[in-house]
């Protein structure tokens, strides 16, 4: 995964660049002043709110919740529509693709069911899949030109994010499912708050000096302790990641994960569902292993469909004393854990390490390190990187659930298990997934690009078999996936892939997965995990990077591209409905599934050089038009991509 030294040297940068800025602007203390509560119930403070008829429960994870099968037949009307544009757009030639979809609703079969997987890494993540979900989205200027992929966003059912990843999702969902293109686009001085990476998140936003940005984060924070909450280093962590995520001069302590429930959009399903993934790291236990219960938070409910806890509780209600999966009529209920800022924390929780650098600046106010240093105490050092969640399954299932004896539940990174792209929820087979784009921004190899790590581990995790696995009811089959050494030699790490092209060559139903590694089209996006400082044009630069990876440079890389993607949508339709395989999504899975073909010699270094040279007009959001000559370069350099 990450390793220590990249990592002890990116923190030494850190807190080198955190500790000149401390030295100029810690002395404003006078001018602190607590921001006003926001409506929900109670700040960052978890309260007290009105129980909801019938009181909430804890369920088992056998089928998906109630809410959830509702929305989805409402989410199949508006993928329906979503899809059938996207698919006239691409044009798959000698095939009448809205004429295809009515057919399949007209004989009552599902619409193709889409997911979206954004992969963790830090702010490249959020980042690079920023760009990728800004070409998908029909909304982006320009996105529905030819050679553009606006739509397929729309077509989604489900979105996920982890880590990095789930900073952009969560960002974009507490925000009404804005648009990419808006927040770094704007001009408005409440927007332009939004994912300004160049106010370092160690520093705090501008307008607000170093030493109030400290005193809010602890006075929340400790607001919540002294409310009789556990803390954990996630709490400031994840505080100060809403100051750059969410729409709010004081990252809006009072926003909740669980209300995007109540938006409009979302109720109507007429946007995809947001899931952000954790990982269960048990009490005493440092070590992840393959085999870890995997978490996934939902606008609905918090929890896991593997073995380890089968059981959902509703979000909103998280921090209500359930024993026995209820709650009993003596306990209220409580609202308010479920902080937008902390389920991104959760997710994110391998960053503590960086936030801790705070600690080790020379001026750092001492009742932060003081608050922080009581924290690190109570809670053990080696449990630095633990988000502390009340635990709603306590007394739940005591057979069938490993967290029936604890008050706590301790959830970490996401990735934390290797899994580093949100494939996990996607792949419960009660959601029937058809195709998942799976946008992977990994830093694997040495020089920060991915090299398959995170797809080679949910194969082997889907290998463990029943008992073992985590996975044995309710997962579907996952495709099969080469070692990490044939991902470089075939250069199916530089471009897009299709695995489990073949549904018969798979152990039972599943998706086909369509990778998207991050690769260097218009700019080096390659930034390290630990990075937390850029530039306003280093950020546009590696968005509109990964704008061209999803793209493929506006199909200019391969100009079948957009074609071949409608075909990977329908692919496994086509299986359900029997319909033969047009002629030219035939030429598309020969060209970019993966054939079974190994290469698993030592590649050696991985130093891809640029795809595309950068026109000026790059940032723009108008298309990128290339000269004749690059043209002509991009077409030679399309065989030698595609001829492995
Ligand atoms: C789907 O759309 C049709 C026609 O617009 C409508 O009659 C139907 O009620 C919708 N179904 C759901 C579940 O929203
Ligand atoms: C941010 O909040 C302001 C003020 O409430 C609002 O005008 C703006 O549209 C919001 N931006 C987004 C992206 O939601
Ligand atoms: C959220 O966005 C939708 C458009 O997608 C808009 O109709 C609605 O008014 C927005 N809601 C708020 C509270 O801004
Ligand atoms: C960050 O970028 C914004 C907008 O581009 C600018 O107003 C602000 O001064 C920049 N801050 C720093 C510290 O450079
Ligand atoms: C806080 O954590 C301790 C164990 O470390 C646990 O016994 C206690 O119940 C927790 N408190 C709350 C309110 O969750
Ligand atoms: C995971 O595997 C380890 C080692 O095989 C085993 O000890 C542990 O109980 C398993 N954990 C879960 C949650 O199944
Ligand atoms: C915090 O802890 C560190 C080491 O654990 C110690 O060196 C430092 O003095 C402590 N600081 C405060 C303010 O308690
Ligand atoms: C929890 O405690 C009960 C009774 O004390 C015991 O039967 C059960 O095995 C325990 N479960 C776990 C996962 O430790
Ligand atoms: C792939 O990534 C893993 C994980 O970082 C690394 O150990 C391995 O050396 C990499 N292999 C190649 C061929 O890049
Ligand atoms: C980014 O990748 C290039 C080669 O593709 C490499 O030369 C450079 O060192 C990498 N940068 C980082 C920060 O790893
Ligand atoms: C499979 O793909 C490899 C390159 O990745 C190619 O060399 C080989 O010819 C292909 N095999 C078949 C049967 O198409
Ligand atoms: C087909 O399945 C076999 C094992 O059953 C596997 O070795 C091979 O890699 C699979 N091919 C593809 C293209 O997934």
């Amino acid at each position: 995964m990450i390793s220590i030294l990249t990592m002890v040297a990116a923190l030494t940068a850190l807190a080198y660049a955190a500790s000149s800025q401390l030295g100029r602007d810690t002395g404003a203390l006078t001018s602190h002043s607590r921001r006003g509560k926001s409506d929900a119930p109670n700040g960052y403070v978890p309260g007290r709110v009105r129980c909801p008829e019938p009181r909430p429960s804890i369920r088992p994870a056998q089928d998906l919740s109630p809410n959830e099968l509702a929305w989805l037949e409402r989410r199949g009307n508006a993928t329906m529509q979503a899809m059938m544009d996207v698919l006239d757009r691409v044009k798959i030639p000698d095939f009448d693709a809205k004429a295809y979809i009515r057919s399949v609703v007209d004989s009552g079969l599902m619409v193709p069911r889409v997911g979206i997987a954004v992969s963790g890494g830090g702010y490249r993540a959020l980042m690079n899949g920023a760009g990728a979900l800004s070409a998908f989205d029909s909304r982006t200027p320009d996105s529905t030109s030819p050679g553009g992929l606006g739509g397929v966003l729309q077509s989604a059912t489900y979105l996920s994010g982890l880590s990095g990843g789930s900073w952009l999702v969560g960002s974009l969902f507490t925000q009404n499912f804005t648009t990419v293109d808006s927040i770094i686009h704007s001009t408005d001085g409440f927007l332009s708050k939004l994912w300004e990476f160049n106010e370092t998140i160690i520093e705090g936003p501008a307008g607000l000096s170093v030493r109030d940005y400290y005193q809010e984060l602890q006075d929340s924070v400790d607001d919540k302790y002294a409310a009789g909450y556990n803390k954990s280093i996630t709490d400031y962590w994840g505080r100060s990641l809403s100051y750059q995520l969410v729409n709010a001069t004081d990252g809006g302590p009072g926003y909740t994960f669980s209300s995007i429930s109540d938006d409009t959009a979302f109720k109507e399903a007429s946007i995809p569902m947001p899931l952000i993934v954790a990982v269960e790291r048990p009490a005493g236990q440092y070590l992840i292993w393959e085999n870890s219960t995997v978490f996934e938070f939902n606008p609905w409910e918090m929890g896991s469909y593997d073995p380890g806890n089968p059981a959902f509780a509703p979000l909103r209600y998280v921090g209500s004393r359930f024993a026995n999966g209820s709650l009993p009529s003596s306990e209220e209920c409580i609202a308010g854990v479920d902080n937008v800022g902390f389920v991104m924390g959760t997710s994110s929780s391998l960053f503590n390490q960086a936030f801790l650098q705070i600690a080790k600046v020379e001026g750092a106010p001492d009742f932060l390190i003081r608050s922080i240093n009581a924290t690190l105490a109570q809670i053990g050092e080696e449990n630095r990187d633990v988000a502390n969640w009340p635990n709603p399954f306590f007394g739940y299932n005591v057979d069938g659930n490993r967290n029936a004896n604890t008050t706590i539940l301790s959830l970490v990174d996401g990735g934390e298990d290797l899994q580093n792209i949100p494939l996990h929820p996607l792949l419960w087979s009660r959601r029937s997934v058809d195709m998942i784009i799976a946008v992977d921004s990994s830093a694997d190899t040495r020089s920060h690009w991915p090299n398959g790590t995170a797809l080679v581990a949910t194969y082997k995790r889907s290998l463990l078999g029943a008992g073992n696995a985590q996975n044995n009811a309710g997962a579907a089959a996952f495709p099969h996936i080469p070692d990490q050494n044939t991902f470089v030699n075939l250069g199916l790490n530089s471009r897009p892939t299709f695995f489990g092209c073949d549904q018969a060559n798979m152990t039972g139903p599943g998706p086909l997965i369509v990778y998207l590694p991050n690769a260097p089209y218009t700019y080096f996006s390659n930034v390290t995990t630990f990075d937390l400082e850029f530039t306003t044009e280093e950020r546009q630069q590696i968005i509109y990077n990964g704008y061209s990876v999803a793209t493929m440079a506006n199909a200019s890389a391969d100009s079948r591209w957009p074609v071949c993607l409608g075909c990977a949508m329908l692919s496994r339709s086509f299986g359900r409905t029997k319909t033969d395989v047009p002629a030219a999504c035939a030429d598309c899975f020969a060209r970019y599934c993966w054939n079974g073909t190994v290469n698993s010699a030592d590649p050696g270094l991985y130093e891809p050089s640029q795809i595309v040279k950068p026109s000026g007009a790059a940032l723009t959001h108008s298309l990128t038009t290339f000269s004749a000559s690059l043209c002509l370069v991009l077409f030679f350099l399309h065989f030698v991509l595609l001829s492995g």
